[in-house]
Formats: structure tokens, sequence, C-alpha cells
């Protein structure tokens, strides 16, 4: 990697007062919690980068933290910044790994959380199937992009400009198009899912139903429902 690339790749990973979305982190954190009430057990963030929405999830819960990349150089940034939060070195563990084909076991997470990596996914019904397959029964999934509702529409409004891609705009865009959503979820046999378009971002909930649920609807095909808040 360029010196410069790797001082533009520090400047974006540190998480401080100064990073553009510090002020956003907490609240997308807050609204997960209110919004999924998972408080407790094992939480992966997928393409975790700064490890920021992870960090603030610690802060405000008690869940165990496991921050995913594929980029290998961000495990030490974020190990600097959950540091730089008081955040205790045994509260979270870094994995290097790519949402396609996660190093995790079948039914292993309660919380899966991701955002801003889904752009940079190469197919997204394998990584949707993954993520399904790393859920526990009853597990829940909050992936996307975007910013928090509980911010103001000015604020969020600002940070905006910021995260839209100028690198390979097309295939970076095509995830916000709810139908290429559906499109991928529905290949997920199982899960329960819904699209969430806010105003403030674009998100998918996804669900593992229980042990007995889960069989007795894998019969039947996938089911979910969609709806816009
Ligand atoms: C725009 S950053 C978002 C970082 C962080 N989640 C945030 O909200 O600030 C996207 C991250 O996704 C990671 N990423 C891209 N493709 C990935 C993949 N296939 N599997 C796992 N992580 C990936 C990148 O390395 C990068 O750290």
């Amino acid at each position: 990697m360029s010196h410069q690339k790797e001082e533009r790749l520090r400047a974006f990973y540190r998480y401080d007062q100064n990073h553009p979305f510090a002020s956003m982190y907490p609240l997308l954190a807050k609204q997960i919690v209110d919004d999924l009430g998972v408080t407790s057990g094992r939480c992966l963030d997928i393409g975790t980068g700064s490890g920021a929405l992870l960090i603030e999830l610690g802060k405000i819960t008690s869940l165990e933290l496991m921050g995913l990349d594929i980029n290998p150089e961000t495990m030490v940034l974020v190990r600097d910044n959950a540091k730089r939060h008081d955040l205790p070195s045994d509260r979270i563990e870094f994995l290097h790994g790519d949402v396609h084909a996660l190093p995790l076991p079948d039914n292993d997470i309660r919380l899966v959380v991701s955002r801003g990596s889904i752009p940079f996914w190469d197919d997204h019904a394998t990584a949707f199937a993954e993520i399904y397959r790393v859920l526990q029964p009853e597990g829940v999934a909050f992936v996307g992009g975007g910013f928090s509702r509980y911010q103001s529409k000015e604020e969020a409004d600002r940070m905006r400009p910021a995260w839209v891609s100028k690198d390979n705009p097309e295939k970076r865009a095509r995830w916000l198009h709810r139908e290429f959503l559906e499109q991928a979820l529905s290949q997920v046999p199982g899960a329960e899912w819904r699209v969430i378009e806010d105003g403030y971002g674009t998100w998918v909930e996804m669900r593992k139903p229980a042990q007995g649920r889960f069989v007795a609807e894998d019969t039947k095909g996938a089911s979910h429902a969609v709806s816009e808040l």
C-alpha cells in the first residue's frame, strides 16, 4: 500500500471526536439497542472498519464484541480505538475475514451488525446466507448503510456527501435498490427479513426463527416481510 493511501486509511479509521461521523455512531448504537432489544450475547460487526459502531454498542450493553474486516490493516487501528474509548481489551475480539465466507461456526451469534460495508460486497445473496448461517436461532441482524434516525435530518444530510462513493459508483449503489436486496434475501431459505428505508439509511433486518419454528417454516420455503418505516 502506498504511503499516501496508508495515511488516508489511518485518518478515516481513527475513531475520536474529530471523526466525521463521531456524533452519529453513539446514536446508531442506541437506535439498534432500542429497536432490537439485544444487550447480551455475542455480537459480530461485519466490515467493522474503525470499530466505532461496535465500541459504542459495547459502552451501552454487555454484548461480547467481535469486529470482522477483510482489510487486515484495520485490526491494529481498531485495537487503538477500543483503547482510546476505554474498552477493556478482553471485551472486544478482532477477526480477519470476508462476509462471503465468515470464519465462524453455524448458530453462533446473537446480534450481527454491519454499517457501510454492504456497498463493497460482490455477492449479496451469498453474504446474506452467511449472515443467516452464523446467527443463533432467535438471533437478529441489522445490516446496511447510512445514518441514525436519532440524528436531526440536517446533521445526517451534512454527513451524507462524505459517504457517497466515487469509485465504481454503479456497483456500489446497486444495493440501495429495494428489488436488489429483495432478490438477494429471497435466496436465503428460512430467513425472516424486512427492508427498512427510513430517510436516513437503507437497512436489512434479518431474523433466524427459533429452532422449532425454523424447521416448520423451512419445509414451506422462505418467509419474509417487507415494510417501510
Ligand atoms: C466504509 S467502511 C465502514 C466501516 C465501519 N463499519 C463504519 O461504519 O465506519 C467499509 C468496511 O467494510 C470492509 N469490507 C469491504 N468488503 C468486505 C468484505 N467482503 N468482508 C468484510 N469486510 C469488508 C472494508 O475493509 C471497510 O473497513
